[in-house]
């Protein structure tokens, strides 16, 4: 069978979507390659905020005037919107929003994990992941005394799963990030997934990273737990989502506590109200849930296929132009271009330091960030401190690539 390939996405027409984009930085046109670390927002998404703002802006689930009821009902509408993005089947009840992913993950190890684990329970984590889904599980390991097994990375910077069944044994959750967003390894979750249920272990995944640049389907993945935020896929920063299946939630404590979360409060009790609910204290990021289904409304006009399409071709171009023109200088980490990889381009230069380097790229216009990247475990296996790391985003084209290369071949002379 003919495997349909996307058409191409227009990328001079969409890099005008995006006002920053516009911008110059030392008299150079802003070459934006830290969509990882953040990306930007296109019009449609500030506009739909302004919009907010203007219009309807009051708070949510309280009042029963008008504008507090189409502010609740754009609040509850971007939940079905980002739902629906990720293949949710029923988001009302499924798609929790919280601050970021890092919030995401944390709630599922704080009340997920603390009412559910006990002492000496296991937990499957790999060398790969962020400091977010890392630290929560070793927060709860000094907490009740869970013990945490890893999944190793190899030398081409996959995971290495030819003993997954034997660190598989025992293990009551697996919590495992998506996209690398050191390496750009995507690792084959569907599989781990499987065998992760099969020897009875929940899947947790950390979405941050691949959310934002290829198709997701919950159901087809078969996740138990999907973390992700806004401000990586177009959308403002302070919302992000954690999608569960929704016996899941249910059978989950409340994690933060304050209005809005119960059916009742008494002097001595309360009874938290249902999920999501139950996991939204306080007053919620409205105009930000707004600006978060604007975003998926966006990437939903692009064609995930499409984005993905266009960031693996991108990132192919750049890891072998940068091998052509830098040769050996300059080391690339994580595995070749291709379908198990996505657009994060962590870079070592010769011996120069990554701060250098990213002072250098500044002056050319080209934003990429440097440092350890919240994985410092993964660093220690790479056998460095840090790396200058340049992502790709839907506006980004060889044009950026070639840039970034300029800037760094200038950062080899000036450090030489
Ligand atoms: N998690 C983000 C990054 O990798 C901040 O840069």
């Amino acid at each position: 069978m003919a495997t349909l390939i996307p058409a191409p996405l227009d990328i001079e027409s969409l890099r005008k979507d995006f006002p920053l984009l516009a911008r110059t930085v030392h008299g150079r046109p802003l070459v934006y390659l830290d969509s990882a670390s953040s990306s930007l927002q296109p019009r449609p998404v500030l506009a739909a905020m302004e919009q907010y703002y203007e219009t309807c802006h009051a708070n949510v689930h309280r009042g029963v005037y008008t504008t507090a009821e189409e502010a609740t009902a754009r609040y509850e509408g971007a939940r079905v919107s980002v739902g629906r993005f990720i293949g949710a089947p029923d988001p009302e009840r499924e798609i929790v929003f919280v601050k970021n992913a890092t919030e995401a993950l944390n709630l599922v190890a704080r009340s997920f994990g603390a009412a559910t684990l006990r002492r000496g329970d296991k937990v499957l984590l790999t060398e790969m992941e962020h400091h977010a889904n890392l630290v929560p599980w070793l927060m709860l390991s000094d907490q009740i005394g869970i013990e945490l097994r890893y999944l190793a990375v190899d030398a081409d910077g996959r995971l290495d799963l030819s003993n997954l069944d034997r660190k598989l044994d025992g293990v009551k959750v697996v919590a495992i990030s998506a996209m690398s967003n050191v390496l750009g390894t995507i690792p084959p979750l569907q599989e781990i997934t499987d065998a992760a249920h099969a020897a009875g272990a929940l899947v947790v995944a950390d979405g941050a990273q691949l959310v934002p640049h290829m198709p997701i389907d919950v159901q087809a993945l078969g996740v138990d737990f999907l973390a992700f935020s806004a401000h990586k896929m177009h959308g403002p920063t302070g919302i992000g989502a954690l999608w569960a299946r929704a016996e899941l939630l249910e059978s989950m404590p409340p994690f933060l506590g304050g209005g809005g979360m119960i059916l009742d409060v008494r002097l001595d009790r309360f009874v938290p109200a249902d999920p999501p609910h139950r996991f939204e204290a306080g007053t919620p990021p409205i105009a930000e849930a707004v600006g978060f289904a604007a975003a998926v409304d966006y990437l939903e006009g692009l064609g995930m296929a499409r984005v993905r399409a266009h960031e693996e071709q991108l990132t192919e171009y750049a890891i072998r132009a940068i091998a052509e023109r830098l040769g050996g200088a300059c080391r690339v980490f994580g595995p070749p271009a291709g379908p198990d990889r996505g657009g994060v381009l962590s870079l070592g230069f010769r011996d120069v330091h990554p701060h250098d380097l990213a002072q250098v790229l500044d002056q050319y216009g080209v934003c990429v960030r440097p440092g350890h990247h919240c994985a410092k475990p993964l660093m220690r296996v790479l056998g460095v401190t840090a790396t200058a790391r340049a992502s790709i985003g839907t506006y980004n084209d060889e044009r950026d690539i070639d840039t970034l290369i300029e800037g760094l071949t200038e950062a080899g002379r000036l450090f030489s």
